[in-house]
């Protein structure tokens, strides 16, 4: 007998075959059983009809609890009102065999949950279709993502995780104890290391899970997220958001064409999907300050007037990132930042050192910063400069030093964190849901 998958089954018309999976929902009508059963591929409407089976067997089916593994036979029918994913086929049940009859308790049973109740059930929520259609567009976004990179001349190189100094500030910082060396530090990104790879490949990426200890409860961050860190020898900030555009039009042109069913369960809007092609509006800091003010002076609404408050020299907080955005069909670059508020790294801009070559990529429809980058200082001695004025240890920077010795050239690279795409094009409101078990400040468990 065939085993399929159910993303097979459109192959398997008039044909009898084999499914193996979990019962996802039992109804009954009458003489009739519909169970709707999932393997992992997809779901599919498997239908008894009392007259074709034995008693005892269209009575265990009648009672199988929600969540039971089962091996199912039966022939295949294109039903165009058959529910499912893809939908449109069911199957005629001929033998059913219980492999696990679940406990009747399942604490995921088919109602409302709060998202408390949810996440401390996370080994159980992915089950559920949403989950499962998110976690499968992230899976094409890592694909994707890879596919761009390797055939785009970027280097795969695996950064360290257990690192001896801060890379993006140090106050996200998560600390182990390192043997007779003192403190290590869980990586909060691996651009360092990739900015000595670049001198010996050219153009590499990393591509890891990433630590940041955020003591910010939002839906925006993780403690441990995976980020994508390309990095380019013999390239400005434009060259940088050349790379960028060309990348995340890839991954989204990926996304709409393998992930349709899984965007349908989501019920996303992909109107502003398909829109997504470069190249992306490109506007300065200083343009985004007065975009702001001008939002802020025409808003007659004072709770929104105070959640635009800002003043130049400041970070965009998610408000300001959300109002700008909504003024955009497509992904926009920020760039030109001021420099005390990003990383010790970032080049100068030529004759304005209170703005640095950094680059923000803000996602539309309100999901904001989804890439950070910049073009990095390729002096020796304003470097030198920089980690004095940021208070970092010499020594363990000494060798990221070197880099600037021993022919220096102009380079940029960016990170994206995959969560925070993945959000953006499954039009989901949390990141949580975007990774199979999340890491927040409150939460380790499952
Ligand atoms: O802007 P960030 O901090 O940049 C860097 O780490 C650079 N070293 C990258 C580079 O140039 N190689 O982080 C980059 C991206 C953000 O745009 C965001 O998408 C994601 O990483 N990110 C987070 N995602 C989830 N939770 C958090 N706590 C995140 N912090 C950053
Ligand atoms: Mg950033």
């Amino acid at each position: 007998m065939t085993i399929i998958r159910v993303s097979q089954i459109s192959e398997y018309v008039d044909q009898e075959v084999t499914i193996q999976g979990w019962v996802y929902n039992r109804t009954h009508k009458g003489k009739l059983v519909f169970l709707l059963v999932r393997d992992g591929s997809g779901f599919v409407q498997c239908v008894a009809f009392k007259g074709d089976l034995d008693e005892e067997l269209f009575e265990q089916i009648a009672h199988i609890p929600q969540e039971s593994s089962i091996r199912v036979i039966g022939s295949i029918r294109a039903d165009g009102r058959a529910p499912g994913m893809p939908g449109g086929y069911e199957l005629g049940i001929k033998h059913l065999e219980i492999i696990q009859a679940a406990g009747e308790d399942y604490p995921m049973a088919l109602k409302e949950h709060g998202v408390d109740f949810a996440l401390e059930h996370r080994h159980l929520w992915m089950r559920m279709p949403s989950q499962w259609a998110i976690l499968r567009v992230r899976a094409t976004v890592t694909r994707a993502i890879r596919e761009w990179l390797d055939n785009n001349g970027f280097v795969q190189m695996d950064t360290p995780i257990l690192t001896p100094a801060a890379c993006e500030g140090t106050t996200t910082l998560f600390e182990t104890p390192y043997f007779d060396e003192g403190m290590a530090y869980l990586a909060q990104s691996g651009q360092l290391y990739n900015e000595a790879n670049i001198f010996a490949f050219g153009r590499v990426y990393c591509f890891g899970p990433t630590f940041r200890a955020e003591k910010s409860k939002t839906r925006r961050h993780l403690t441990e997220f995976w980020m994508v860190e390309p990095e380019a020898a013999f390239t400005d900030l434009d060259g940088l958001m050349e790379i960028e555009e060309q990348f995340i039009t890839h991954i989204v042109q990926c996304v709409l064409r393998d992930c349709p069913n899984e965007l349908k369960t989501l019920e996303r809007d992909t109107t502003r999907l398909e829109q997504v092609c470069g190249p992306f509006p490109r506007i300065s800091y200083d343009e985004a300050a007065d975009l702001l003010k001008q939002m802020r002076d025409e808003t007659e609404d004072p709770e929104q007037k105070e959640l635009l408050a800002f003043e130049w020299g400041m970070d965009f907080g998610a408000p300001h990132e959300t109002a700008l955005t909504n003024r955009f069909d497509k992904p926009v670059f920020v760039y030109g930042y001021p420099t005390q508020v990003k990383a010790f790294y970032m080049e100068p801009w030529p004759g304005r050192p209170e703005v640095c070559k950094s680059v923000d990529l803000l996602a539309p429809e309100g999901y904001g910063e989804i890439c950070g980058g910049s073009e990095r200082i390729s002096d020796p001695d304003l470097l030198l400069e920089r980690l004095h004025q940021h208070n970092l240890p010499e020594e363990a920077f000494a060798w990221y030093l070197d880099l600037r010795r021993y022919g220096s050239v102009p380079h940029s690279g960016f990170g994206m964190g995959v969560e925070r795409c993945v959000s953006w094009l499954c039009g989901i409101d949390h990141i949580r849901e975007t990774i199979p078990f999340p890491r927040t400040i409150k939460r380790v468990y499952p």
